[in-house]
């Protein structure tokens, strides 16, 4: 594991932070909901902080809140299904945030699910899942970054992506 640690940074400004944040509002991500397994139960969490580091090899990053119900889950196993979602999929989206007050295993029923070898839960219909196993964290502040190795991608081009930026969940369709 890499560990490196904002304390040592100096201190920000509030103004600094606040204009951080509307700057990233502004950067459009796409949201996908991490899934794992660990001592036989499954976790889930949607994350935008996902993006791609190399494809030789196939690698990729999420960055996970630490606070999140997930984080140990995914810092045990070491294992993360990242399934990237269609715009027809913003409730699951909503659902895996915890904005439609779903916690644990509740945010997995009555959705199709499969099983990947792994146990990690891949969402039928998901525009791309990635089985990944992690090789790498990086822990910073608030988050880890779990740099992850691609054992497995599917695709499946049944609809426009979801979006999510200005606070706000948006299609990406063609201009
Ligand atoms: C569009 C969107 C993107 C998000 N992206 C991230 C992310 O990249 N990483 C993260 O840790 N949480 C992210 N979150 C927040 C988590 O989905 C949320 O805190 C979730 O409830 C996880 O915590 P819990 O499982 O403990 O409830 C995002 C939420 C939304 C709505």
């Amino acid at each position: 594991m890499t560990t490196a640690s904002p304390r040592t940074a100096p201190a920000v400004s509030a103004e600094l932070v606040a204009a951080f944040k509307a700057g990233m509002q502004r950067l459009a991500a796409a949201p996908c909901v991490l899934t794992t397994r660990h001592e036989d139960r499954r976790f889930g969490l949607t994350a935008s902080a996902v993006c791609s580091l190399t494809a030789d090899p196939p690698t990729l990053i999420a960055c996970v809140n630490e606070s999140a119900e997930a984080w140990g889950a995914i810092d045990a196993s070491g294992r993360i299904c990242v399934n990237v979602l269609a715009a027809g999929q913003v409730e699951i989206a909503q659902r895996f945030a915890g904005m439609l007050g779903h916690r644990g295993e509740a945010r997995f029923e009555g959705l199709e699910w499969d099983l990947l070898a792994s146990g990690a839960p891949v969402l039928r219909g998901a525009l791309a899942a990635f089985d990944c196993t992690v090789a790498e964290r990086v822990r910073w502040s608030t988050h880890t970054a779990f740099i992850c190795r691609v054992e497995a991608a599917t695709v499946n081009d049944a609809g426009d992506p979801l979006v999510y930026a200005n606070r706000q969940f948006l299609r990406a369709a063609p201009l």
